[in-house]
């Protein structure tokens, strides 16, 4: 049996070790990413599933183990207290088959795990209830993040369910329209800063050095510990068999390196018997762990970034070194896709009925140039994550179906008719020669590989 042990928080860098209640953001001696420790007991793998599946029966019933979390707290914050726990709850996200998805990338083994239907509608709620529940156990003052609004959007909601003030930091003008609305909504401090969300990290990371608020973004390491349960999430969905590829839209890389720390951990404690492949995807405006990738991380760019995909609209990424890891140990890759590309995956999601944000749409993007290239194999299994809900970004929506620039694959302008039965006959006419058309080309699957 697993005892419960606490966690050790290891300087990534110097190495010097701190208790799981320490204070500070980064390591007070050098100023590196805290990494938490966990002891993994490798006898217990038949052990934990057992207990991971007994736990699924709390669902129903609510509470801390019914959250696709706290399922798992054994292997993210085993100190925790039941009613220490702010949850809402989040995780229990399905993973789902689509036909139509599955010909556009001509893969049909392909998973889709929809992040999207977390309680803010990001995968970011996974981290941050963790994150909550560790600022509120330590006795945080306030809560801070830079964000390009799914972080922020999260913070805001847990920081008012446990009580704690919140100020976010999001860039002025990049900031999805539904994200916004939510940070505002759940009441936390809105400062709009001008630059991008690299100048709105290196605030962030000033105000917690210098006033009394915890900094809870991704280099946080409790933010860590909650995002490695999507993929413990997925591997217990898959019954624990590992898939081929997973594939992640990344941006600051705190993701990259959860998946990376999930899938060691997994594979060290034998709920696994091999490892994944990761797949990270980068927007190609927005790309310089793509680029460093192509060197063998020799370089470590810094880029002025610029994507439709304002989540991963980001130059200088914070969890560089933990992504590396993630990569190597996964032997795993790093490529990016156009806007154009990514536009035309998420409009081929979004017609599937599932939909997702623009950045989400980058792991199925990628997926298919990857296998067009022939690095995925037909037969593969692989599971993109999409990482947010369709509606946290309607402008990108309403852009592409009714924007007049050029015409977008796929799109489906809403059409301005007379109040009249003629008018309508006309219209379901003119929609199915379109429909026609639209299966003739447009959303076609892929026969490139
Ligand atoms: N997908 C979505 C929808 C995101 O919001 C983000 C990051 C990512 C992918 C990339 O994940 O940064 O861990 O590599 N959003 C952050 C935010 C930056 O502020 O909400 P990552």
């Amino acid at each position: 049996m697993m005892e419960a042990p606490g966690i050790t928080l290891r300087c990534e860098d110097c190495r010097r070790a701190f208790d799981e209640m320490y204070p500070g953001d980064f390591c007070e001696a050098c100023g590196g990413l805290l990494n938490a420790e966990l002891v993994l007991d490798p006898s217990s793998a038949a052990t934990l599933r057992g207990r991971f599946a007994e736990r699924l029966r709390d669902i129903v019933r609510g509470g801390a183990d019914g959250s696709g979390v706290w399922r798992y707290r054994e292997l993210v914050l085993p100190s925790a207290a039941r009613d220490e726990i702010v949850t809402h709850p989040e995780g229990n996200t399905p993973l789902l088959s689509r036909a139509s998805v599955s010909a556009w990338v001509n893969v049909d083994g392909l998973l889709l795990k929809h992040e999207g239907h977390n309680p803010t509608g990001s995968f970011k709620d996974r981290g941050m209830t963790v994150a909550v529940t560790q600022a509120r156990r330590a006795g945080a003052a306030a809560v801070a993040c830079a964000s390009t609004g799914n972080t922020s959007a999260s913070l805001a909601s847990y920081a008012a369910h446990a009580g704690i003030p919140a100020v976010v930091f999001v860039p002025a003008g990049y900031v999805a329209m539904g994200k916004l609305a939510q940070t505002l909504a759940y009441g936390a401090l809105t400062l709009v800063v001008p630059g991008n969300f690299d100048d709105c990290l290196a605030l962030a990371r000033r105000a917690a050095a210098e006033l009394d608020v915890r900094l809870l973004n991704s280099v946080n390491p409790f933010r860590v510990e909650g995002q490695k349960t999507i993929a413990f999430e997925m591997l217990q969905q898959l019954d624990w068999r590992a898939p081929d590829w997973i594939a992640l839209p990344a941006g600051n890389l705190g993701n990259t390196s959860a998946f990376g720390k999930a899938l060691r951990e997994a594979r060290a404690l034998g709920l696994i018997d091999r490892m994944p492949r990761i797949a990270a995807v980068q927007a190609e405006g927005a790309a310089p762990f793509a680029r460093s990738f192509a060197g063998d991380f020799a370089e470590r760019p810094v880029v002025v970034p610029d994507t439709v995909a304002s989540a991963i609209r980001i130059g200088a990424p914070a969890s560089w070194a933990r992504a590396i890891g993630a990569i190597r140990d996964t032997n795993g890759i790093v490529l990016s896709v156009s806007d154009a590309e990514l536009l035309e995956a998420k409009a081929c999601i979004d017609a599937s009925g599932v939909g997702c944000e623009p950045a989400s749409a980058a792991s199925v993007a990628g997926i298919r140039s990857l296998r067009r290239r022939g690095v995925i194999g037909a037969g593969d299994t692989v599971v993109a994550v999409l990482t947010g809900h369709l509606l946290k970004d309607p402008e990108v929506v309403i852009e592409y179906h009714s924007g007049t620039a050029s015409r977008r694959r796929g799109a489906n302008p809403p059409v301005e008719i007379e109040a009249t039965i003629g008018a309508v006959r006309d219209a379901l006419k003119r929609r199915s020669l379109n429909r026609d058309a639209l299966r003739g080309d447009d959303l076609a699957p892929d026969a490139g590989a």
